[in-house]
């Protein structure tokens, strides 16, 4: 492991590591703001979706997807899946990494959005993630604390993870489903909306049209790029920017079909994708 820690130190590529499809809203927007860094992308398709899944679970695939990160080259990991942010991140970054790759970092993705939410002027915050995450309270508790004055509408929405997975993004049922779930938040009066799953900004466009203009909907892939950006500022030691960045891409399952899906939500071709044995 001493190895692997001096050989990567100081000059790998950025982790990003999501369940399936989701994480590419991120890598898309830290394409955008951070071009000049490597990124390996992960997603973990074999095992898509972790939202239903025990805390133990995503534990053990967070942690066995993040070492595969690791052990290819990259010295920083941003877990871009709030389900796994929400159940594992903090376990992870207090004992796992310590003990076990003391040198290297990871990071998650729901921080950055509840301090941007915290920033705002908005009174009434709706949430929408996986039960997974929705149960962990994850998102409520750290808001409590940063703006305890803001009321809070939280809501499991586990279907809509699947339909982006299969690529209905605007088709009948995916409108009916969205249309049930945001009813008792509309009803509720939000006036503000945090995706807390990256899988939803694809459904964006959807939602910004059943919820009306005057309900915000926070981006996240942005506030995320924005944090990093703040975050690689703040530690220069980590010197991950290059001239020459690559971009990979690995698959737990099926490659082919996360290729065709991939390249129209990242917007560009996804070159360089393999299959990974995690
Ligand atoms: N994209 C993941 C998230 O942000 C979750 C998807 C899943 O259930 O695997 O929560």
């Amino acid at each position: 492991m001493s190895e692997l820690k001096d050989k990567n130190l100081n000059s790998g590529a950025i982790g990003v590591f999501d369940s399936g499809l989701g994480g590419l809203s991120v890598l898309r927007a830290l394409l955008k703001k951070l071009p000049n860094y490597s990124y390996f992308y992960l997603g973990d398709t074999a095992r898509v979706p972790y939202g239903e899944r025990s805390s133990e679970t995503i534990f053990k695939y967070t942690v066995a997807a993040v070492e595969f990160l690791f052990k290819h080259g990259c010295s920083l990991v941003i877990v871009a899946c709030n389900t796994a942010s929400s159940q594992a991140l903090r376990r992870l970054q207090q004992e796992w990494l310590p003990k076990n790759y003391p040198d290297y970092r990871v990071l998650g993705v729901i921080r950055p959005l509840v301090e941007a939410i915290a920033l705002s002027n908005k009174k009434h915050l709706g949430i929408i993630g996986t039960t997974a995450t929705i149960k962990s309270q994850t998102y409520t508790q750290e808001l409590k604390f940063l703006k305890p004055d803001l009321k809070i509408a939280a809501k499991a929405t586990p279907l809509l993870v699947p339909l982006v997975e299969e690529g209905r993004l605007d088709t009948p049922e995916t409108r009916l489903i969205l249309e049930d779930y945001l009813k008792p938040l509309k009803m509720a009066g939000i006036d503000s909306l945090a995706l807390a799953c990256t899988h939803y900004p694809y459904l964006q466009n959807l939602i910004k049209e059943l919820l009306g203009p005057e309900v915000l909907i926070y981006d996240s892939g942005k506030i995320i790029a924005d944090s990093l950006n703040l975050y690689l500022k703040n530690h220069p030691e980590l010197n991950l920017k290059t001239k020459n960045p690559e971009r990979r891409f690995y698959v737990s399952d099926n490659p082919a079909s996360f290729a065709s899906q991939g390249e129209k939500f990242l917007g560009q071709s996804l070159k360089n994708l393999e299959l990974a044995n995690l």
